[in-house]
């Protein structure tokens, strides 16, 4: 299949014309590589997606039926639906079972797998670090194994900017030391660490993506974040300004910010699984190992964030103020640069109220989505 994906490229060095909505759109040849690699249907494809029932891999496995490829899901649905996992194969196996693993997956075949699946609550982790190797390392370590003995030889790996602890710098590029204040961030590092050491030690190749804040849903609902406990700000924010959820708690308003909460950098959820085709078409015709940051580059408060959330809802939200957790940095705001010029991939929901709106659809429809729950 990697040949096909050659020859396309070869074949299409010429400057092109796409329709954008907005009219005609002259196409530069590297964007015309990407068009015809991803976009011409002739290219189908097949991928195993692991935590492709989850709320970032289930968007992405979304992208990839939307581009003409298909998928096949594997899932312990721990934390997954299966309602998201959209009519396509599911394997059903735990990442920490070897065993299961092995004899899931005994002679397949994929064009590359997203890995996804991991355990990411940052509380939890502290609370059950054994229970986090196990899930995050082990498991990865396990899929890798089966990668090779299967001659598998691409793979995206979702890792996280808790891998950087807390900031040095204003905006965390890729060089910003490494030091997770986390066990989760640390088992992170360590999946990117055997990830990258497969890279140089076999005919494997990877892009390792470094998510800031996940935020949003499918434009047209059809998909969106149904964590529990659900624990990130918008959702929550979103519950509590519509009476269908538990009271809100800032944590902390005397950071040194200027309106002294917390500062993030939220990236819409389906800018995140655009960045993972970027990623694996620049696998096409690259070998090796490499992390990139993906964020929008603008930081929003927490309560930036929350009258965004209000607006949304057209209601206020009752919040109380509460002491600062333990390891949350002032601001986290990525450098996305190596995204945009390495993977030729844009962020294009960029306004925090562009992000919460399409979060508020999906919120609001929830009970129209009651017979997928499973
Ligand atoms: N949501 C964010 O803001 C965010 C930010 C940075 C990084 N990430 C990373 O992105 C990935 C996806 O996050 P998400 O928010 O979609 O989480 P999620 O919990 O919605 O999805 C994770 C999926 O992996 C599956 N899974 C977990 N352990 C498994 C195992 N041992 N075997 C098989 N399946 C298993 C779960 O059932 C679930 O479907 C994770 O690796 C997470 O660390 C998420």
């Amino acid at each position: 299949m990697a040949t096909q994906i050659f020859m396309a490229l070869g074949m299409n060095q010429t400057l092109g014309m796409a329709s954008t909505g907005e009219g005609l759109q002259v196409l530069s040849p590297r964007h015309l590589r990407y068009h015809e690699t991803w976009i011409s249907g002739g290219n189908g494809m097949h991928f195993l997606v692991t935590g492709g029932a989850g709320y970032i891999g289930s968007h992405t496995v979304r992208a990839l039926l939307q581009q003409g490829h298909s998928t096949t899901v594997l899932d312990d649905f721990s934390t997954g639906h299966r309602w998201a996992t959209q009519g396509q194969a599911v394997i059903e196996v735990d990442l920490k079972d070897l065993g299961a693993l092995r004899t899931a997956l005994a002679g397949t075949t994929f064009d590359g797998v997203f890995h996804f699946a991991a355990k990411s609550l940052v509380a939890e982790s502290n609370r059950e670090p054994q229970l986090y190797y196990q899930n995050n390392v082990d498991g990865t370590a396990h899929l890798l194994t089966v990668a090779l003995e299967n001659g598998w030889n691409r793979c995206v790996l979702s890792s996280t900017a808790a891998v950087y602890g807390n900031p040095i710098t204003d905006t965390l590029g890729e060089a910003h030391p490494k030091n997770p204040i986390s066990v989760y961030g640390q088992t992170k590092l360590a999946m990117e660490h055997l990830l990258e050491r497969t890279c140089a030690d076999h005919p494997f190749s990877a892009v390792c993506l470094r998510y800031f804040n996940a935020a949003g849903a499918a434009s047209d609902a059809s998909l969106g974040e149904a964590h529990d406990p659900e624990t990130h700000l918008i959702p929550t924010a979103l519950k509590a300004a519509a009476g269908t959820g538990k009271p809100l708690t800032i944590f902390g308003d005397d950071y040194p910010t200027a309106d002294g909460t917390c500062i993030r950098d939220y990236i819409h959820v389906e800018d995140l699984a655009n960045a993972h085709l970027h990623a694996m078409n620049y696998l096409a015709d690259h070998q090796g190992f490499i992390a990139c940051n993906l964020g929008n580059g603008v930081g929003f408060s927490v309560k930036a964030v929350l009258a965004a959330c209000e607006q949304a809802v057209g209601a206020t939200i009752d919040y109380s103020i509460g002491a600062r957790r333990k390891g949350d940095p002032a601001t986290l705001v990525a450098d996305a640069t190596r995204a945009k010029d390495v993977l030729d991939w844009q962020p294009t929901h960029t306004t925090i109220e562009a992000i919460v709106a399409s979060a508020w659809v999906w919120e609001r429809t929830w009970e129209i989505h009651e017979d997928r729950r499973g």
